[in-house]
């Protein structure tokens, strides 16, 4: 699968088989998230990987998620960027805070990992709707870390949802 067709496939998948993920395919994807670019190379992308189903029961007894579904993906990735991964702000009114510049780097790693994953036939989502500052606490994280987001991935059990053709699209 080249890049085209993996940017093609990829779409939300959130119904997925009851199929292990091998723990060299997780690497193969933290493999991925590494190579990203970042500003000033900060690399400040921090993950955490839920697998068992004890972690889940705790995601879940804990209300981390609205989404049913977020708790039955054998994997859940939470997506953590440092904010203090960066040099010392220059007072430069062309600069991000740390904050977005965390943000946009993070959002550059997790798609690698997205795309590397429907590479080898994996279904992703990304989710949003979590309760983030309970996470950080559950976990522990440093005040400096934001959470925007988990991915949960596994093998897919659905087919995505159609999208119009240019032609439909256009008057
Ligand atoms: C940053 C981000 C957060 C998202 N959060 C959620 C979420 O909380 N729950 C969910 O079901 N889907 C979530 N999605 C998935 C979007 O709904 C989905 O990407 C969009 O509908 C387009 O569909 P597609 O991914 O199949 O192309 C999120 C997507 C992104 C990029």
């Amino acid at each position: 699968m080249d890049v085209k067709e993996a940017i093609v496939k990829r779409r939300s998948i959130r119904k997925y088989q009851d199929k292990e993920v091998p723990d060299e395919t997780i690497r193969e994807l933290m493999y991925a998230a590494r190579l990203a670019p970042s500003g000033n190379n900060a690399q400040p992308w921090k993950y955490k990987i839920f697998k068992t189903e004890e972690e889940k029961k705790m995601l879940k007894e804990n209300s981390i998620f609205k989404q049913d579904f977020v708790y039955t993906a054998p994997i859940i990735i939470l997506c953590c960027g440092n904010t203090k991964a960066y040099p010392e702000k220059k007072s430069d009114r062309l600069d991000d805070s740390n904050h977005a510049r965390a943000i946009r780097d993070l959002a550059l790693s997790t798609q690698n990992i997205v795309l590397r994953a429907t590479e080898l036939g994996l279904g992703t989502c990304y989710v949003g709707w979590m309760d983030k500052p309970k996470i950080k606490k559950l976990l522990e994280l440093p005040e400096e870390y934001i959470v925007p987001y988990v991915i949960t991935i596994g093998y897919p059990d659905e087919q995505p949802k159609t999208r119009k053709t240019i032609e439909e699209i256009l008057l």
